[in-house]
């Protein structure tokens, strides 16, 4: 299906969730005319529902995910259904509409024992079930659809669902001391900034196949919550560091996390901001 200049119909799935919060408004604000489809009125798990959502669409952004990381390891198959099988239903359905696919994934995917930022082609080592289920999503899409863009985040906070920021807040209003773990390193990233991302890469017509949408630079859990203390006008002493031993948890959890912007800046797109800059402007917002 060719695209209408200035944009034309997309779709949003997962459209209750918290990136989809930020990418509704910044699809609409270039110019789409946007269907926001939360699980209610469209379940990714079910084929059918997806071929007569997506047809006449000329953009999908597949949002839609099961992501409590942890609840995934007692439920493999409840994470398959919806971050594979779902995905593959979602492929499969713009591949028939003609519809151009964004898919969001994750840093899950790799081992996370890397010692520098991990390339776009790098090859998958998920240590997390939720991870299996994301690079299982990854393979479908990219088998199905040919005309889509798999788009890696991590660390994703914003004002459309709970996350670390607002944990930390709370945190810090209940307790006059928070240890957080410092010796994970990832890339925090506002979803209004990979909002906006995607809609570059859409716009650009970037090569199809994947893309990381992470901030530039890189800290750990305890640099992030400190950051977010000091520009929230709190006392960052009162963030103390710990490790991961210390705080187990049923998944295993990437110990470096940083993703490559190659892919970007080999198209001439712009990678996001740094990750302090997203967050100064997230707690401004
Ligand atoms: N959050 C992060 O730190 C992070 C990091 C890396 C990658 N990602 C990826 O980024 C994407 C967006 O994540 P997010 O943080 O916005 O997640 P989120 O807030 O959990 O949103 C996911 C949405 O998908 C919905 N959903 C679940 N099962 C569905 C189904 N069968 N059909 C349709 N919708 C369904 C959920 O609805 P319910 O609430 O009703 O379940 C929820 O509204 C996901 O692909 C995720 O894997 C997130």
């Amino acid at each position: 299906m060719t695209v209408p200049a200035g944009a034309g119909r997309a779709l949003v799935t997962g459209a209750g969730g918290m990136l989809a919060h930020d990418l509704v408004p910044a699809l609409r604000q270039a110019g789409w005319v946007v269907a926001a489809l939360g699980r209610a009125d469209l379940d990714v798990t079910d084929a059918s529902e997806c071929v007569a959502a997506i047809d006449g669409h000329h953009l999908v952004v597949n949002a839609a995910a099961y992501t409590d990381v942890d609840a995934a390891e007692t439920d493999e198959a409840a994470a398959f259904a919806v971050n594979a099988v779902g995905a593959a239903n979602v492929a499969r359905a713009c591949a028939r509409a003609g519809a151009r696919l964004v898919h969001v994934s994750t840093d899950y995917v790799f081992d996370g024992t890397a010692a520098e930022p991990y390339a776009v082609d790098h090859p998958v080592a998920p240590r997390s079930a939720y991870g299996r289920t994301k690079a299982a999503g990854e393979w479908a899409v990219r088998g199905l659809c040919p005309e889509s863009w798999v788009v890696r985040t991590a660390w994703l906070y914003g004002a459309g669902g709970p996350n670390f920021v607002s944990t930390i807040l709370r945190l810090a209003s209940e307790r006059e001391t928070v240890s957080v773990v410092d010796d994970q390193i990832g890339q925090p990233t506002w979803t209004a900034d990979l909002a906006d991302l995607v809609v570059r890469l859409v716009e650009a017509l970037a090569p199809f196949g994947f893309h990381h949408g992470t901030s530039v630079g890189q800290t750990t859990w305890f640099g992030f919550a400190r950051a977010v203390f000091e520009l929230s006008g709190l006392d960052p002493a009162r963030v103390l560091p710990t490790t991961t031993d210390a705080f187990p948890r049923l998944a295993s959890r990437p110990a470096w996390s940083v993703l490559s912007h190659d892919s970007l800046d080999q198209t001439r797109i712009t990678p996001m901001p740094d990750w302090r800059t997203g967050l100064a402007t997230h707690l401004n917002a």
